[in-house]
């Protein structure tokens, strides 16, 4: 029998793959997890192992340890924060209102939506100029929009590493009563010196992190954080052994409380003397380098190039990236520290081989982004058809479209189809991005 994946990630780790992306022990450099684990620790719940479902002896002790911040509760998610943001949404559904949601909600809460079939506003957002991206919801908006709500869902930083303010946002949400989840899915190092505040400190109900994102944990290891104070606690806390295995690995959950061990003993020092130098190495090969609120994030463009271009370069190179779109790369950089495995002075001289000429200002297509409030309608489309992207125009969309990563659905089931997003869609075919929803160059519309 042939393995196709066990041999590509062989091929990975023969070629001594470089990585700049998640997870956060960064193929096993950084937190010297795998000394701390190993496979034989692969167990299930026998006698003294406990019930991730109904905890009462060493995960309920572990998840006791982890003291973040003393008003909330810390609960281990084994299928990532993904099932968090489910659990919550589910909690939620049969109180009356709408959720509240940024348009760079994670795609977990759109499926949440869909489960539930739950109706959302989408707030007034903002474009960050640094990324052109989304940055968050416009602080702006008024409470009058909210009024009907039940539940407000933040993303917190974007993806791309920048922060908001998502204090005076909450205190918006919270002078409604109206509860708050943060998926603070790439936050989980907050509160670090020199890093963002976690919205831990601005009272948020529920905040979940994806502690392998950014700390040394294993894929798939998130904790959610429940505020003492929050509504419906027991109702999430149910709907998280619904939407979790009743097998949780035990793997995953010591690997959370080693990943918040490295947190409360890590010492800044290293990593802001490496970033230096990483910065300094990328400008010396002419790049651009724009410094974001996370200091883990660094977004990297070039005079002509796109950055799908650049992370070809990267790869080239075994360098692994985190994303590319058209403008830039983001890199997600190793929380490294003293005697950390992370192949530093080899990624730099890879860095410094790369080929990268002189080149005119790339030109940029003017992707116009929706800012502006909608209503997302979670009911399902029953009849529908596969049409030509250019064909599209008027026609209602009956999927997501969702380039991955970062899995932001850009696109929502139900929105009517412009010639601008049939721009987009058309950009991202010709630069072969991977996007969910588009099939040889088709997509599946209502139906009358
Ligand atoms: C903003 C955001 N939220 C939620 C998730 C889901 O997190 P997880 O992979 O831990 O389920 C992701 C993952 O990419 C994300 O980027």
């Amino acid at each position: 029998m042939s393995k196709p994946l066990s041999n590509k990630l062989n091929d990975l780790v023969n070629n001594a793959a470089i990585s700049l992306h998640v997870p956060g022990h960064k193929n096993m450099t950084i937190g010297h997890l795998d000394r701390s684990l190993s496979f034989n620790m692969d167990m299930t719940e026998i006698t003294g192992l406990d019930d991730l479902h109904y905890p009462e002896e060493v995960i309920l002790s572990s998840m006791e340890n982890i003291k973040k911040h003393p008003d909330y509760t810390a609960h281990y998610l084994v299928n990532g924060t993904t099932s968090g943001i489910l659990s919550v949404i589910q909690a939620f559904s049969l109180l009356r209102g709408k959720y509240a949601i940024p348009r760079n909600a994670h795609k977990s809460v759109f499926h949440g939506l869909d489960l539930v079939n739950g109706d959302a506003l989408f707030l007034d957002m903002a474009i960050s100029k640094k990324t052109n991206q989304y940055l968050g919801p416009d602080v702006s908006f008024a409470l009058e929009y909210l009024k009907d709500s039940k539940m407000g869902i933040l993303t917190y930083p974007n993806y791309y590493g920048e922060c908001f303010d998502i204090q005076n946002i909450i205190r918006k949400f919270k002078q409604l009563n109206i509860p708050v989840l943060v998926d603070e899915a790439h936050g989980a190092h907050f509160d670090l010196v020199g890093f963002p505040n976690s919205s831990l400190n601005f009272g948020a109900d529920f905040v979940v992190q994806s502690y392998h994102k950014t700390l040394p944990a294993l894929t798939m290891g998130s904790i959610i954080f429940i505020h003492k104070n929050a509504p419906q606690r027991d109702n999430v806390l149910k709907y998280l052994s619904y939407f979790q295995t009743s097998s949780p690995s035990y793997l995953i959950m010591s690997s959370l409380e080693n990943a918040q061990a490295f947190y409360e003993n890590y010492d800044v020092h290293e990593f802001y003397k490496k970033r230096a130098i990483l910065i300094e190495t990328l400008k010396t090969k002419g790049m651009t380098v724009v410094e974001v609120e996370d200091q883990l994030k660094l977004n990297i463009n070039c005079n002509g190039y796109s950055g799908y271009e650049l992370q070809k370069i990267f790869e080239n190179k075994e360098i692994y990236v985190e994303l590319a779109d058209e403008h830039q790369i983001l890199l997600v950089l190793p929380l490294w520290h003293h005697e950390d495995d992370y192949p530093f002075e080899k990624l730099l001289d890879r860095i410094m081989s790369m080929d990268i000429e002189i080149r005119e200002n790339h030109k940029l297509s003017d992707v116009h982004f929706q800012l502006e409030r909608g209503t997302y309608y979670s009911a399902n489309i029953e009849k529908t058809k596969w049409i030509d992207i250019d064909k599209s125009e008027y026609q209602i969309l009956a999927n997501y479209i969702v380039p991955y990563p970062p899995g932001i659905p850009m696109m929502f089931k139900g929105e009517t189809i412009t010639k601008n997003m049939i721009k987009l869609m058309n950009y991202w075919n010709d630069q072969q991005v991977r996007v969910e929803g588009i099939k040889n160059s088709k997509i599946e519309i209502k139906d009358e």
